[in-house]
This record gives structure tokens, sequence and C-alpha cells, in this order.
């Protein structure tokens, strides 16, 4: 599915999937929760799952073994990077010296296209290397460890899932990534040594090959786009992970932007849905008298899932493995900042040339 497609008729999928869901309701057994009644009786399904304390009690007691976390800008906005949309300090509203159209035009296809410079002059800031996972990234990577994860897909940028040591099979990054660069014309690949450097000087990179038969085209790197088509990875995973997901956790996302936002929603009906959120967002039923197995935790990302490592019993160790990593960083980061003091003679050129398909 394309990543423009109307929110309005997503919506009207999610109210669809509701009514669904709630008609259901009555005529569907549960593995984890029978219902009370006698089959065929007007009675309700036993709750689930409502409140953070069951969820760490599934945790405690060992009764997930194939959890799906979705994260979004909000787990990582203690690391120091910005989300999008929180108003004041989100991305969005503060992109007014860009001359943007509207806001999400930086991250439009058909903008870039013909106005490169906004995106490359926001990548100045945005370039992975600069910042560190925070201890909900560490919580996914135990979750990993701890062999109970069945995947995360993250729609973030900044690569900290990855950077926690997340094996790469067990990440999907849904809004792709600044591993690759291709000339939005030919599919020409760009060598990161040689796309990085225009990426932080934040001029836009032409591409050689349309420029030898003088067409004027630029190169991006692999991020997605409004516009542009998900990763078949993102597609064909998705499409069998979900059902066999046992707890979804949804944490820091505005579940604006689709098809991702429509993830939560492929699970099972009986699957229980954390959100962990600084605000309630999609169509978590978290409140409702319906509600059987949507949880809402308002508040940080690491904090809430702290409260799930704790359950774990390894709350020291997310928080260890936090910290250790964060120092690693600082370290490598000062040293970096020294030997770019350095002559320019003492400093390795990078390569040139371009990559072929
Ligand atoms: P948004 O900025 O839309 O949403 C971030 C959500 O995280 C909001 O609901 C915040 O309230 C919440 N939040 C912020 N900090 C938090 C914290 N420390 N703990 C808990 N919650 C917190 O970001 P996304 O949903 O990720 O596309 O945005 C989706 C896509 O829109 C992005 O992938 C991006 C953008 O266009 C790109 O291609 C780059």
């Amino acid at each position: 599915m394309n990543r423009n497609v109307s929110k309005d008729v997503q919506n009207l999928l999610d109210m669809l999937e509701d009514v669904t869901i709630s008609s259901n309701r009555n005529t569907s057994a549960t593995s984890r929760s029978p219902r009370s009644g006698d089959a065929g009786s007007d009675t309700e399904l036993e709750t689930i799952c409502t409140t953070i304390e069951e969820v760490q009690a599934l945790f405690r007691e060992k009764k997930v073994k194939n959890v799906i976390v979705c994260t979004g800008a909000g787990i990582s906005t203690s690391a120091g990077i910005p989300d999008f949309r929180t108003p004041g300090t989100g991305l969005y509203d503060n992109l007014e010296k860009y001359e943007l159209p509207y806001p999400e035009a930086v991250f439009d296809i058909n903008y870039f296209k013909n106005n490169p410079g906004a995106f490359y002059a926001l990548s100045t800031e945005l370039l992975p290397g600069l910042y560190g996972p925070t201890l909900a990234h560490h919580f996914i990577k135990l979750l990993y460890d701890e062999g109970i994860l069945l995947r995360c897909y993250s729609q973030n940028i900044d690569g900290l899932e990855g950077l926690t040591g997340l094996h790469p099979d067990k990440l999907v990054e849904a809004h792709g990534s600044f591993s690759a660069s291709h000339c939005t014309r030919c599919r020409l690949e760009i060598d990161n040594e040689i796309i990085f450097p225009a990426l932080r000087a934040g001029t836009p990179y032409k591409c050689p090959e349309c420029a030898r038969i003088g067409r004027e085209s630029y190169v991006k790197p692999d991020i997605v786009f409004f516009g542009e088509s998900l990763p078949d990875r993102f597609h064909k995973l998705s499409q069998t992970d979900f059902k066999k997901c046992d707890l979804v956790i949804v944490i820091g996302t505005s579940l604006a932007v689709y098809p991702f936002a429509g993830l939560p929603n492929y699970v099972s009906k009986e699957c229980p849905r954390l959100l962990i959120n600084r605000e309630l967002v999609g169509n978590f039923r978290h409140g409702r008298k319906d509600n059987i197995r949507d949880v809402f935790y308002c508040g940080n990302a690491d904090d809430g899932c702290l409260l799930l490592a704790d359950a774990m019993g390894k709350k020291q160790t997310v928080i260890d493995n936090q910290k250790k990593q964060a120092d690693d960083i600082k370290n490598q980061n000062t040293e970096n900042q020294k030997s770019s003091k350095l002559p320019k003679s003492d400093v390795t050129t990078p390569p040139s040339g371009a990559k072929s398909e």
C-alpha cells in the first residue's frame, strides 16, 4: 500500500474493524479467556487484559512468547531526537526556515524531485550516528535476548533499534533507512561514502549517470517518502507475523501514517494490545465499556518499558546495557570530534565512484 492512502479511508476501515470486533464478541471463542456463559448465550466475553499490571503479569508468568513491538518517533525523544507531531517541539512545527508549502513536503517524493534542498538541509540533523538507543530500545533488545520478540516494526529512520544489537531479521524498518541511497530517476545506487558527506553538508547530490545524458535528478537515501511504497519486507512479514502474535506493544507513535498505523488491528481479537504513549491514539478501546484487551500506559516510553522489564526481573539489565552503550557512543563522539580537528591530510579521504545496481 502506498503511503499517501487517505487517512479518512483508513479511519473508516478502522471503524469497520471496530464494528466487526463488536459484532463477533458474542460468537467467537477465545482460547485465553473463554466466554463466561454457554455457547450461544448473550453474555460478554471475559476481560483478557486491560491494565498495565495485567500485562506485567503476562511477562512475570512467561505467558507471552510472540511479542510484536511497533515503534514511532516517541521512542527516541529521550535520546534527544524530536518527534514529528508534538505541538511546539515536533519537527513539523519547526521547519519555517525551509519555506515549505506544508511541513510534510520535506518527506514528499514529488516535492523532493524538484526541491531536494530542504530534505538535504534537514538531513544534517537527522543522520544516524549522533544519538544512542534509549531504555525503551534496550527493552526491545531484551525481548529479543529472552527469545520472545517475534518482530519489531519501526517507523523510525534513526537506526536506534538496530544499534542495540537487535538481529536484522527481527527488525522491519517500515519507513526505510539511510543504509543505502539511490537516484530517484534511474535508481543508480550511490555509495554511502559519497552520499553521506553530501548529506552532512546539506548539499543536494545530483545523479552522475543522469547528468551524463543531460538530465537533472537527485539522489535520495532509501527513506520511504510520502507517495512511495513501503518495502516488500513490510508487506510480506506483516501478513503472517500478526496472526502469530500473542501481545502487541505500540510505543511512541501518533498512529497517523498508514499503512503502518493499521498494524495493531491485524492481531487476533484475543490478542492483548498495549499502547505506551503520552497520548491515547489509534482505535485503542482504553476507557470504553466494551474494552476487553486494550491497555494504555499514559507516560514516557522509557518508564513504561522499564515496568515491563521489571516484571521480567531484568530492569537493571536494561538500565546497565543502555548506560554502557550511551557511554561508548559519547566517548566515540569525543574521539571523532578530536580527529576532525586534525589537519586535513590526516583525515581519511572518502573514496569516489558510484555503485551500480
Ligand atoms: P509522531 O510525532 O507523529 O508521534 C509521536 C508520538 O509519540 C506522539 O503521540 C507523542 O505524544 C508520543 N511521544 C513523544 N515522546 C514520547 C515519549 N518520550 N514517550 C512516550 N510517547 C512519546 O511520530 P510518528 O508516529 O513516528 O515519516 O510519525 C509517523 C511518521 O510520520 C514518521 O515515520 C515520519 C512522519 O512523517 C517519515 O518518513 C520520516
